[in-house]
């Protein structure tokens, strides 16, 4: 617990931004849900088992038989985490005057496509720019711009996001995946996913997806995989890791070219960047991610708070996405002009006012175009990631009072400037300070 005065303190010393602000003066910190979960007594017991041979150890055979029963791919690449894989896949096939779609990057996977030389591109379906529409599958890519995009530009990779985190944590319709795998074998091009939360994904094509209800989730999750060519993953979400991820695919000749890579900069391709402990835990989370009954409560939790917020007249990106709710903070605070940061502002008042911390997921995060120019973001969000298995109801309902009492004030709330960035993903150490008029 820390007093108000002390978050002002706190805020001031961060420079506005909360990746600056210590864990221990967060009372309810819903920052990520990466890497925060909760590990079950069984992933404890894996972590006993580890096995930390350099080269071939009993873990590394564990995990790598996990990945595969969920993902058959012919290849895994282990790696610290799912930036690693994005950084090793795109500097194996991005680069100057290339450009890769997804339906939207989120911001390492954009970072690294630009740092590569080559262009992100976001192809949402229209109805996912629209906070308050309605549409069971908002993650889905628009296939009739990925068709054109593929005629005309050079494109190495089509990349899909599930969910898709930036745009508010929605799925992808299997039906969509088929189309734009369609899309893909007419250009000759590999479609790979970035699966981060691929077992949330999966429930909700259970709930919402006709013909899937008596599909096992794990048999959904396959039906993915069998649509792609190969995933990136950040073993930190979905998995119910504290760290780790995987580069996976079934082409021999890049799988070798990144498997170089590995070595240079993760490790050799047995470990990547993780202990065998990590790996160890990790195959025991993939087994406990399509588990039926832990998904109904995940995705009810997530849901419980979404609709809490939306009945208190707190605008909120609907339906309810898999790992957070998002305020639209556009919408919240419509004397903020996006360029003086609405989801920023909120995201600071909600910690001032009661601890809580959540992200920003808007023009900060994705304002800053490559020529060092600034524009407003599609959306500008705050984000509330629920860690996995770690909060209680009673947290949980903490968090609506401290939403409600901020909505109370909204009026009074004004945006920032940025004092200070770095020259790439700038909402990870920019520094702000609050406009007073
Ligand atoms: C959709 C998506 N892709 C990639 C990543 C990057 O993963 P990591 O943080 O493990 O590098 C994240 C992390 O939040 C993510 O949500």
């Amino acid at each position: 617990m820390t007093t108000r005065e002390e978050r002002e303190q706190e805020l001031e010393r961060a420079g506005y931004n909360l990746f600056n602000v210590p864990g221990p003066r967060v009372l309810v910190d819903l920052l990520t849900d990466s890497g925060t979960g909760a590990m079950s007594s069984e992933q404890w017991a894996g972590l006993q088992r580890g096995d930390e041979s350099y080269a071939g150890s009993a873990s590394w055979f564990r995990f790598r038989d996990a990945v595969q029963e969920l993902f058959p791919f012919e290849h895994v690449i282990p790696t610290h985490q799912g930036r690693a894989a994005e950084k090793i896949l795109f500097s194996a096939l991005g680069g100057e005057g290339r450009t890769i779609p997804n339906n939207t990057h989120f911001d390492t996977t954009r970072a690294n496509v630009e740092f590569s030389g080559a262009e992100a591109l976001d192809l949402p379906v229209s109805a996912a720019l629209v906070p308050s529409t309605l549409h069971p599958f908002k993650g889905n890519m628009d296939v009739d711009a990925l068709r054109r995009v593929l005629a005309e530009a050079d494109v190495p990779v089509v990349f899909v996001t599930v969910t898709n985190n930036s745009g508010g944590g929605q799925p992808v319709s299997i039906e969509n995946l088929r189309a734009v795998r369609e899309a893909c074998d007419a250009a000759g091009v590999p479609l790979f996913l970035d699966a981060c939360r691929f077992a949330e994904n999966a429930w909700f094509v259970k709930l919402r997806e006709d013909g899937y209800a008596d599909t096992p989730v794990a048999d959904i999750v396959r039906e993915m995989a069998s649509l792609a060519d190969g995933m990136t993953m950040s073993a930190k979400k979905d998995p119910l890791g504290n760290i780790g991820g995987w580069l996976a695919l079934n082409d021999d000749g890049l799988a070798e070219q990144c498997r170089n890579l590995l070595i240079l900069t993760e490790g050799f391709p047995t470990y990547g960047g993780m202990a065998g402990r990590d790996m160890d835990a990790l195959a025991q989370g993939l087994r406990e991610a399509v588990d039926e009954d832990y998904l109904r409560y995940r995705i009810r939790s997530t849901a419980y708070l979404g609709e809490a917020l939306d009945r208190a007249g707190i605008p909120v990106v609907l339906p309810v996405g898999g790992h957070a709710v998002y305020i639209d903070a556009r919408a919240f605070l419509p004397q903020i002009p996006p360029l003086e940061y609405p989801g920023q502002a909120l995201a600071v008042a909600l910690y001032l006012e009661g601890g809580i911390r959540g992200c920003e997921i808007g023009t900060v995060m994705f304002g800053r175009q490559p020529d060092g120019s600034e524009q407003p973001a599609a959306m500008d969000l705050v984000r509330l990631a629920i860690p996995r298995r770690t909060y209680t109801q009673s947290h949980v309902d903490y968090v609506i009072e401290v939403c409600e009492y901020v909505a109370e004030r909204a009026a009074e709330l004004r945006g920032l400037e940025i004092v200070e960035q770095p020259p790439v993903l700038r909402h990870f150490t920019a520094r702000f300070a609050p406009l007073r008029s």
